[in-house]
């Protein structure tokens, strides 16, 4: 009685590993290297050392990744008449984007709460050096990357100037650029948060 019973069950599982096997089969031949299949596609190229430069081109808060060279107040002034004035105004005041100076220095929760306060590089902005790195790799909107790492200390010096940052008759390079304290800087706070549960 026992025995039968066993065996009963014994054969209702193979029959259901059975009814299986087709499918099994069918994965086990879709697993299978095709004979004829590659070993490498041979796509793209080798990233050369000047691609990765040209790439590499973050600017850290410190300073760290500024390239060298420099430019005046000046030559940032013909710069930014000629590439960046038609949409950010000819004072940085803003016209078709945004602008770039002349709002008020205000504590950051007055800053939040008026939305008609201008948020532009001398009242928001926490480092100088990021003015670079955003215009080295975004601006002019219309063709980013068209400008020599000297016109961008020119233009970032010239944003600068209209921030009342930098004086007319100064000049802007790696050294310079790092050592400049910018007014929102205190009303940031590091965020130490790594992951999970932190954040
Ligand atoms: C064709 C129009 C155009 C030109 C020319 C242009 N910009 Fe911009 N700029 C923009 C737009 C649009 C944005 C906003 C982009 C975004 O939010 O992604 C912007 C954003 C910026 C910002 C960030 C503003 C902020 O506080 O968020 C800076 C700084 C800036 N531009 C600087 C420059 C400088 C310097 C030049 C000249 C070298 C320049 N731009 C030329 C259209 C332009």
């Amino acid at each position: 009685m026992m025995k039968s019973a066993l065996r009963q069950r014994d054969v209702g599982r193979l029959r259901q590993i059975a009814r299986l096997l087709p499918a099994l089969a069918l994965i086990t031949v879709a697993l299978q290297p095709h004979a004829e299949d590659p070993t490498r596609f041979n796509l793209g190229t080798p990233a050369s050392t000047e691609d990765i430069a040209a790439q590499d081109i973050d600017v850290s808060p410190d300073g760290h990744g500024l390239p060298g060279g420099g430019a005046t107040v000046a030559q940032g002034k013909i710069i930014y008449d000629q590439a960046c004035a038609s949409c950010h105004g000819s004072e940085g005041q803003g016209a078709s984007a945004a602008a770039l100076a002349g709002g008020n220095r205000v504590p950051p929760d007055e800053l939040a709460a008026d939305r008609t306060i201008v948020h532009d590089v001398g009242n928001y902005w926490p480092y100088a050096t990021t003015l670079f790195d955003y215009i080295r790799r975004a601006m002019p909107f219309d063709s980013a990357g068209s400008l020599s790492d000297d016109e961008v200390y020119a233009s970032t010096a010239y944003v600068l100037y209209l921030n009342g940052l930098l004086d007319a008759d100064s000049s802007l390079d790696a050294t310079s650029l790092s050592a400049i304290a910018m007014p929102a800087a205190r009303y940031y706070r590091e965020d130490r948060r790594v992951s999970g549960g932190d954040l």
